[in-house]
């Protein structure tokens, strides 16, 4: 089923509050957008939907299985994969190591076949990687390197993937091929994803449910369909 359910209160930095309350679930095969201005409060939800942002009450479930003591490395274990904002990999190393390294934290016990299949998986996904796997991934272009980035946490085989910002600083091109990506991810894998994006044009083409913050608030949560008819939504918040 892969239903992920996460709720958490003031989540934060130090004496900060940046997000008082808030609550999201997505189902597998199902694309949750957070969408917001800058400021607004996404990467803090999502850092504290995984535990690397201080919150005063945290509950993740998946599938009703009780995981809220987890911690992101632990979750990371249990299949729900997270993607920083800034499409970080390994600068130095290339692609196949950054892939294989991801591997060997994950899943060290995986069998030379069982690697092969995920990498090959990763590479119909974004065959630009399969062309470059020797390239340095310091060397490869903004976009290149967060479909490495993505890549890197399909190698846990993720029952829930969340995403921050994923299409940022890339070009129009780029944006499409990550996000048709995602697509295939959420429908083939039944992957429940929930993404952070500013592009809200390109997000709500690939999005079932929305959610849209504001200074750390939840203004509405729904269907696409839903939001996109709302015009005080439209003008407020989605610029549409
Ligand atoms: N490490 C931090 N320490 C203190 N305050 C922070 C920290 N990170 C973010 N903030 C503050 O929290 C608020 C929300 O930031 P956050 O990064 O969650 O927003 P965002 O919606 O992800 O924005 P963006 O679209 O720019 O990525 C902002 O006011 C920001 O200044
Ligand atoms: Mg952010």
């Amino acid at each position: 089923m892969n239903r992920f359910e996460v709720a958490f209160t003031n989540a934060g930095y130090g004496a900060l509050t940046v997000v008082p309350r808030l609550s999201l679930n997505a189902s597998g095969g199902q694309l949750l957008v957070l969408l917001g201005s800058n400021g607004a409060g996404k990467t803090t939800s999502l850092r504290a939907a995984v535990g690397t942002v201080r919150t005063t009450a945290r509950t993740v479930k998946l599938d009703g299985e009780e995981l809220s003591r987890l911690n992101a490395w632990q979750l990371a274990r249990r299949a729900i994969a997270f993607v920083p904002d800034g499409a970080r990999c390994f600068a130095n190393a290339s692609v196949i190591d950054n892939l294989t390294g991801a591997l060997e934290a994950l899943r060290p016990k995986a069998t030379q076949a069982e690697r092969q299949l995920l990498f090959e998986t990763v590479f119909d996904l974004f065959p630009v990687l399969r062309e470059r796997r020797q390239q340095l991934a310091g060397s490869m272009s903004g976009g290149q390197r967060q479909m490495l980035a993505i890549s890197r946490g399909l190698m846990m085989e993720p029952r829930v993937l969340i995403l921050d910002e994923p299409s940022a600083g890339l070009a129009p091109k780029r944006v499409e091929e990550v996000f048709e990506a995602l697509g295939r991810i959420k429908a083939e894998n039944n992957c429940a994803i929930v993404m952070a994006e500013q592009n809200v044009a390109a997000a709500m083409s690939i999005a079932d449910r929305c959610l849209i913050l504001s200074e750390g608030h939840v203004v509405t949560e729904g269907s696409i369909d839903e939001v996109r008819n709302d015009p005080r939504l439209r003008v407020a918040y989605l610029g549409l």
